[in-house]
């Protein structure tokens, strides 16, 4: 007997479910997925989220915690979540039908008063639609609340965000339905009220309307850097000097490879169809994501054209660092490392990849393709490149041995699509550095700064020429 069930065990489902397990809530996980729920009963986690698997287990050593393929628990449940999946359907629009799937199963089991909760995303709308099939499917006249919950938890730090939420969003037309989630929400809230009630409608655009302005964070200084390379103004600069302006703020203001994963580029679109069905123009949203694919596309045109002046990309052999989507997660889903390597992998290059945790999911992603070797480490994926690409910026590719990196490759190329290194370092240890709005070291600075790296090299170890502001600031 559970209070709570959770449909569907995915990042946000599994987080959420075991979150309010270790508030003492008795939580059943409900999944359709038969070898998933197996496989979590022996205490195996379906994918990597850092501190997960020992919340898991503690919480189902405390009998906190089941996992089941049936909806049996909903019966006895006070509140019932929905978290599975809303990815792109065929026209941008939020594909409904794992939502609906479960609405319908809820509605058959629903034996006393109960509060839907939607955690998944999906387009405003959403929850009259699933209050409908859930009326349509009841077996008896059972009263129930459908409210709007959306999901803000970041992959990697899913955890944290889920036991110190930054807000929790409620939106509800029933007094009742706020009361039950207040209530089971105020364990997360304790010392600071962070529950903010609203209208379903705007519970709804509220998560699409928080993605797609990150997103935008993301794009604008994407496209801000391309003019920086060509002004030879180095973005990170400007991103200081504008971040010091305390309206404008340092969050998620980098210029990179793009954006991916299972949520910015799927909702963004989702909002575009929306918009688009409603006959509501939204230029911004559609610049957007605009802006992010030709991001994705620009690293792998670098590359081309860097090696058409030396005999072409084809036969090259290209390490690529970080595959992940972002840094400590496995999720492969839109990761704009995929675009690049099959672009490289199209123009004939040769791959070695290497992903701290993701290379069990790169390896299904990328079933099938040839020309490309996972290796076990950031160094042996280096072995014989000609140029290295950093995709994602793992804390561990911060400081790797760089001189050992080097001895090992053929070529001295590095595209750093994170904006990681120091240009003016990497120019002086040997490498044709090339970063994301960043411009290139002059020839005379390089040449000067090799020599003192030659020179000094046997006084400084790596450590000190890292930290030698003389050198390179
Ligand atoms: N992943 C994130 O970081 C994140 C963050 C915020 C919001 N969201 C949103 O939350 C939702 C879930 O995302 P996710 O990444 O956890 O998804 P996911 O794909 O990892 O997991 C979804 C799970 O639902 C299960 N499922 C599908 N249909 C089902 C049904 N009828 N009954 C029971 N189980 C069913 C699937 O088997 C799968 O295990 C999406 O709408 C997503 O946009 C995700």
């Amino acid at each position: 007997m559970s209070d709570i069930v959770v449909i569907g065990v995915g990042y946000v489902g599994l987080v959420t479910g075991t979150c309010f397990a270790e508030m003492g809530h008795t939580v059943t996980c409900i999944d359709i997925d038969k070898s998933k729920i197996e496989k979590l009963k022996k205490g195996t986690i379906p994918f990597y989220e850092p501190g997960l698997k020992e919340l898991v287990e503690r919480n189902q050593k405390g009998k906190r915690l089941q996992f089941s393929t049936s909806y049996e628990d909903v019966q006895n449940a006070k509140a019932c979540f929905i978290a599975v999946g809303t990815p792109e359907g065929k026209t941008g629009k939020a594909d409904l039908s794992q939502v609906e799937a479960a609405a319908q199963a809820i509605g058959k089991h629903l034996r006393h008063y109960t509060v839907i909760v939607n955690k998944s995303t999906a387009p405003v709308g959403t929850v009259k639609l699933l209050k409908g099939l859930i009326r349509d499917h009841l077996e008896e006249d059972i009263p129930f609340d459908v409210v709007s919950c959306p999901e803000f938890l970041k992959e990697g730090s899913a955890i944290d965000d889920c036991m110190k939420p930054d807000r929790i969003i409620i939106g509800s037309d029933s007094e009742k339905a706020t009361r039950v989630l207040k209530r089971l929400y105020s364990s997360f809230t304790f010392n600071h009220d962070r529950i903010l009630i609203m209208d379903i409608e705007s519970a709804e655009l509220t998560k699409y309307a928080s993605n797609a302005m990150l997103a935008t964070r993301i794009s604008f200084m994407n496209e801000l850097s391309w003019m920086c390379e060509k002004v030879g103004a180095n973005i990170n600069a400007v991103r200081k000097g504008m971040s010091a302006d305390h309206r404008i703020g340092y969050h998620f203001l980098y210029a990179g490879a793009g954006y991916g994963g299972s949520c910015f580029p799927k909702d963004i679109r989702a909002l575009c169809a929306l918009s688009a069905e409603l006959k509501c123009e939204t230029p911004l949203l559609e610049a957007v994501e605009a802006i992010n694919e030709k991001q994705k596309k620009r690293l792998s045109k670098r590359i081309s054209d860097y090696f058409s002046k030396k005999g072409g990309i084809q036969g090259k052999t290209i390490a690529i660092w970080g595959l992940a989507f972002k840094p400590n997660t496995d999720d492969m889903r839109d990761a704009p490392s995929l675009t690049l390597i099959h672009s490289l992998l199209k123009k004939g290059a040769i791959l070695r990849l290497y992903d701290p945790i993701a290379m069990p999911n790169a390896k299904k992603a990328l079933k099938g393709e040839e020309n490309l070797r996972f290796c076990i480490s950031e160094y042996q994926a280096a072995q014989h490149a000609d140029a290295i690409v950093l995709v994602t910026e793992w804390k561990q590719f911060r400081f790797v041995n760089l001189n050992t990196v080097l001895s090992k490759m053929r070529g001295n190329a590095f595209f750093d699509g994170r904006n990681q290194y120091h240009p003016k370092e990497m120019a002086a240890k040997g490498y044709r550095y090339f970063g994301i709005g960043v411009p290139p070291t002059p020839a005379a600075l390089l040449s000067e700064l090799r020599s003192i790296n030659a020179k000094k090299s046997k006084r400084y170890d790596d450590h000190r020429l890292l930290n030698d502001p003389a050198l390179f600031d």
